[in-house]
């Protein structure tokens, strides 16, 4: 099994690509099945999760061949099967997207129920009650999600839940609706720019969707949709990663192709604690060069301060000169980082949601053991800055969500490497 050995110290100088987003890659892969005709996707990030969505949509009937670096070709060859199975579910959450895909063009999709995972229990009660909404029949059997629908017909549908909206809950809802009888309005929807790049996506294909980016979606459903060409936005949790390693190591980085438009709750927290963080040419620029202040951060649903970046932030502030509080509004749970970055030498307190930081002057090198994908990431960052080794367990984590973070990184200075956990 990969870990990543890193030794700290270097400042990070120069210039990172940025990758299309897997957040928006994926429901967008999932809305190609109900495509007549074939689909081109551009900037699709060469990530496991992305391998995961295309497995599964070859196993449900469609060709993806991937024709240049970044580009996928796409095609439904057919429609008989209809089954998410619990392998495929349990290994990507993100695979329920096929969910509503499913449902709208082959009247019924069968997706195992997801699990809990490292993060917390994330439930997918809001995209059933949308699915219910819009007329579909659901039962549980089995483990998995059944349902059934001769045609959906539009509703006006809720999805604001104990926690706010719901990323990919809107996105299945949405992709249910777009092939149903009449109108739909998704009231409390997710605002995210993933929600936005779908939208944009399913409309060039023949949907009528309006209203996206704002919480009240209106969608005309339409008989069918045709495939079409799409790039795939920029990666924003990337992108703040990157921002988070310029600011950590104090160095100097330019985030090529980076949406400063789509980071500014980010681009207003590091501005606040000392960062420089400018919109360039193509991109962001982002450089630090002094110790920098502690703040109060509290994640949100977009446009607030992505629960995506919290990790990352908390290495950050690790290294601040003072407190900082941290509140995790999305995720409760997403505190698994927490005692690894203790034994690097942070000063961190967890109180239910919250964790206090207690800035330090210095983080130690030290082997610790990667969680979940975004955890992964901020042990990577104090690993860039601490002092001595760190060898960053599970390198799978990563490697779901951040393409080639190792090379990105060591182009620009970073001394870490990829090895076999086993040497
Ligand atoms: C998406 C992102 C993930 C990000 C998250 C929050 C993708 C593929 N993944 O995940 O990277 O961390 O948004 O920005 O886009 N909830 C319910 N009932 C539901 C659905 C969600 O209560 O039916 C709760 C969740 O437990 C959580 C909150 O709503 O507390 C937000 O979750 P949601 O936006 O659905 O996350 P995902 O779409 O799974």
């Amino acid at each position: 099994m990969d870990c990543f050995e890193i030794n700290g110290g270097p400042r990070l100088r120069g210039t990172v690509n940025i990758s299309g987003s897997k957040n928006a890659a994926l429901p967008i892969l999932a809305a190609t099945i109900l495509c007549e005709g074939e689909t081109v996707l551009h900037r699709v990030p060469d990530l496991a999760d992305v391998r995961q969505m295309t497995h599964l949509l070859e196993k449900l009937g469609l060709s993806v061949e991937r024709t240049g670096p970044g580009t996928l070709r796409i095609r439904v060859e057919d429609e008989m099967n209809c089954h998410a199975e619990y392998k495929e579910v349990s290994k990507m959450r993100a695979s329920v997207c096929v969910m509503g895909p499913l449902l709208a063009k082959r009247k019924q999709a069968q997706v195992a129920m997801p699990g809990g995972c490292s993060i917390g229990d994330r439930p997918v009660d809001l995209h059933i009650q949308g699915m219910t909404a819009l007329g579909a029949d659901f039962e549980l059997t089995n483990g998995d999600m059944l349902l059934k629908a001769k045609k959906l017909k539009g509703a006006e549908i809720f999805l604001g839940g104990a926690f706010g909206s719901t990323v990919t809950g809107t996105a299945n809802v949405m992709m249910a609706a777009v092939l149903a009888d009449g109108r739909t309005i998704i009231e409390s929807a997710a605002c995210e720019p993933e929600i936005v790049d779908l939208s944009e996506f399913l409309n060039k294909c023949g949907a009528n969707i309006k209203g996206y980016g704002t919480p009240r979606i209106t969608i005309e459903g339409t008989g069918s949709l045709t495939g079409c060409e799409h790039t795939i936005l920029p990666d924003r949790i990337e992108a703040g990663t990157f921002a988070i390693a310029a600011a950590i190591t104090n160095g100097d980085l330019s985030l090529k192709c980076a949406r400063l438009e789509h980071m500014l709750a980010v681009v207003d927290r590091l501005r606040k604690i000392g960062v420089i963080i400018e919109r360039a040419e193509d991109g962001v620029a982002v450089s630090s060069a002094r110790r920098l202040e502690p703040i109060d951060i509290t994640t949100q649903p977009y446009p607030g301060f992505p629960t995506d970046l919290q990790a990352q932030v908390m290495a950050l502030l690790c290294l601040a000169d003072g407190n900082s509080v941290l509140c995790e509004k999305v995720f409760p749970d997403r505190f698994l980082h927490v005692a690894e970055l203790n034994r690097m030498g942070a000063r961190l307190r967890k109180e239910g949601p919250t964790v206090i930081v207690q800035g330090v002057k210095r983080l130690v090198g030290a082997p610790v053991m990667a969680s979940d994908l975004r955890a992964s990431a901020g042990l990577v960052l104090a690993g860039l800055v601490a002092r001595g080794r760190t060898v960053v367990r599970r390198a799978y984590h990563i490697d779901r969500g951040y393409e080639r973070i190792e090379e990105k990184l060591s182009a620009v200075g970073a001394d870490v490497r990829r090895v076999d956990e086993e040497l």
